[in-house]
C-alpha cells in the first residue's frame, strides 16, 4: 500500500523488532551468562540461541522480542535515550522466556518456536529450574540498575509477576469448570484471566521502559493500560492460532487448547450465541474432551456459531482501545508512531 507523507520515514513492525533486539542483545547475553551453565544452556535453548548439545545457531527460534520492544520503547516515547531502558528489557525478556518454560509443562505443550519444548528436550525437573534461574536473574538484574529507578522498576516488575501467576492459576483452574450452566467461565472472567496471563508483562514492559525513563506516573499508567489491552488482542489471536492456526507458521501444536478443556474465547463466544451450531457444540463438548476428530468437529462448529469472529472483534476491540490510550498520552513522535506500527502488526497476525 503507498505510504503518505505522514508515514514515509515509519519503519515496518519487523524493522522495529530487529533495532530493538540489537540494541538489548548484547545485556541478554551477558544476563545469560552469569546464570549456571546447566540453567544457562536451557536458556540459550529456551531463548533459540542455541541446540540441545548448545552449538549456537543464530536467529534460529528466537522469538519476536516484543516485550524488549516495548520497553525500549517505553524509554523513547518519553523523551528518554533508549539505552535506559535497557535492564527493563531484559528483564521482561527473561520474564518472559521462564513463564513460557513453565507455561508448556503446564499446559503439557511438547512444541514451541518450532522444536521440543525445554521439557522435552531436557527433562520437566531441569526446565522448572531454568525457568527459576531466569526469573531470579531478571529480578537480579533490575535490582541492580544504576540510578534512581530501581525500587520502582522492581515493584512494578513483582506487580506484573503476581498478575501473571495468578492469570495462570485462573488458566488451569477453568481447564476443570463446566462449559454451560453456573458454574461456567463467564466473559469478565476470561478477561481477567487473560490479561493476568498475557496482559500484565507487556503492560510492564512499557510501563518499566518509561519508568526507567524517568515518566511520571500518570504517563507509566497509560502505557500499562495499552499494554494490557495490547496483551489481551495478543491473547485473542492466540487463541484463533491455537484452533485455527498452522502449526508450521506457529510453531506450537493446535487444537491442544481443546483437548485440554481450555476455556479459550472463541468457544466460549460460540457458546454464548444459542444458534443450532452452539447447541451441537455445547452437547459435543459436555460428553468428554475432545479427541483429534472430534476437535475438528468442535472447531468447525465454534465457527458456524460465530465464535472465531467474535474473537476476531475482541481483538480488533483491545487494539483500539490500546491505540487509543496511546494516543490519549503525551508521548515522542516517532516512539508513538513506531509503538502504533508494532501494535498492528502485532494484532494483525489473523485479520
Ligand atoms: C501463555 O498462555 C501465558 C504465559 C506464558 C504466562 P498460553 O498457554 O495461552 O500461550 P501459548 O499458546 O502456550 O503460547
Ligand atoms: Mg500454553
Ligand atoms: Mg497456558
Amino acid at each position: 500500500m503507498p505510504g503518505t507523507v505522514e508515514d514515509v520515514d515509519v519503519p515496518s513492525a519487523s524493522d522495529v523488532l530487529r533495532r530493538c533486539r540489537e540494541l538489548v542483545r548484547p545485556a541478554l547475553v551477558d544476563a545469560v551468562g552469569r546464570l549456571h551453565p546447566w540453567t544457562g544452556e536451557m536458556a540459550a535453548y529456551a531463548l533459540g540461541w542455541s541446540d540441545t548439545a548448545g552449538t549456537p545457531e543464530p536467529g534460529g527460534s528466537e522469538g519476536k522480542g516484543v516485550r524488549q520492544a516495548l520497553a525500549v520503547l517505553g524509554a523513547e516515547a518519553v523523551g528518554a535515550d533508549a539505552a535506559c531502558a535497557v535492564p527493563g528489557a531484559v528483564a521482561v525478556e527473561l520474564v518472559h522466556t521462564f513463564s513460557l518454560l513453565h507455561d508448556d509443562v503446564m499446559d503439557a505443550d511438547a512444541l514451541r518456536r518450532r522444536r521440543p519444548a525445554v521439557w522435552k528436550a531436557y527433562g520437566t525437573g531441569p526446565a522448572v529450574l531454568a525457568g527459576d534461574a531466569l526469573l531470579a536473574r531478571a529480578v537480579t538484574g533490575l535490582a541492580g540498575t544504576p540510578g534512581d529507578h530501581a525500587a520502582a522498576a522492581v515493584r512494578r516488575l513483582c506487580d506484573a509477576l503476581n498478575d501473571l501467576v495468578a492469570g495462570q492459576a485462573e488458566d488451569l483452574r477453568f481447564e476443570h469448570r463446566p462449559w454451560d450452566g453456573p458454574g461456567a467461565v463467564g466473559p469478565e472472567e476470561y478477561r481477567s484471566m487473560a490479561e493476568g496471563k498475557t496482559g500484565a508483562l507487556l503492560g510492564c514492559a512499557l510501563a518499566l521502559g518509561a519508568v526507567l525513563g524517568g515518566a511520571p506516573e500518570p504517563t507509566v499508567a497509560a502505557l500499562d493500560r495499552a499494554g494490557r489491552h495490547l496483551g489481551l488482542a495478543f491473547q485473542a489471536v492466540d487463541d484463533i492460532l491455537g484452533i485455527w492456526g498452522d502449526p508450521a507458521t506457529t510453531g506450537k501444536p493446535v487444537h491442544a487448547d481443546l483437548h485440554r478443556g481450555k476455556k479459550t474465547h472463541p468457544v466460549l463466544a460460540a457458546l454464548a450465541g444459542g444458534s443450532r451450531a452452539a447447541r451441537e457444540l455445547g452437547t459435543l463438548l459436555a460428553s468428554s474432551r475432545p479427541t483429534d476428530a472430534a476437535a475438528e468437529r468442535v472447531a468447525s462448529l465454534v465457527e458456524e456459531a460465530g465464535g472465531r469472529a467474535a474473537t476476531r472483534g475482541e481483538a480488533r476491540r483491545h487494539l483500539d482501545a490500546a491505540r487509543y490510550a496511546l494516543r490519549a498520552t503525551p508521548l515522542t513522535r516517532t516512539a508513538a508512531r513506531e509503538l502504533d506500527v508494532l501494535f498492528a502488526g502485532l494484532a494483525d497476525r489473523v485479520m
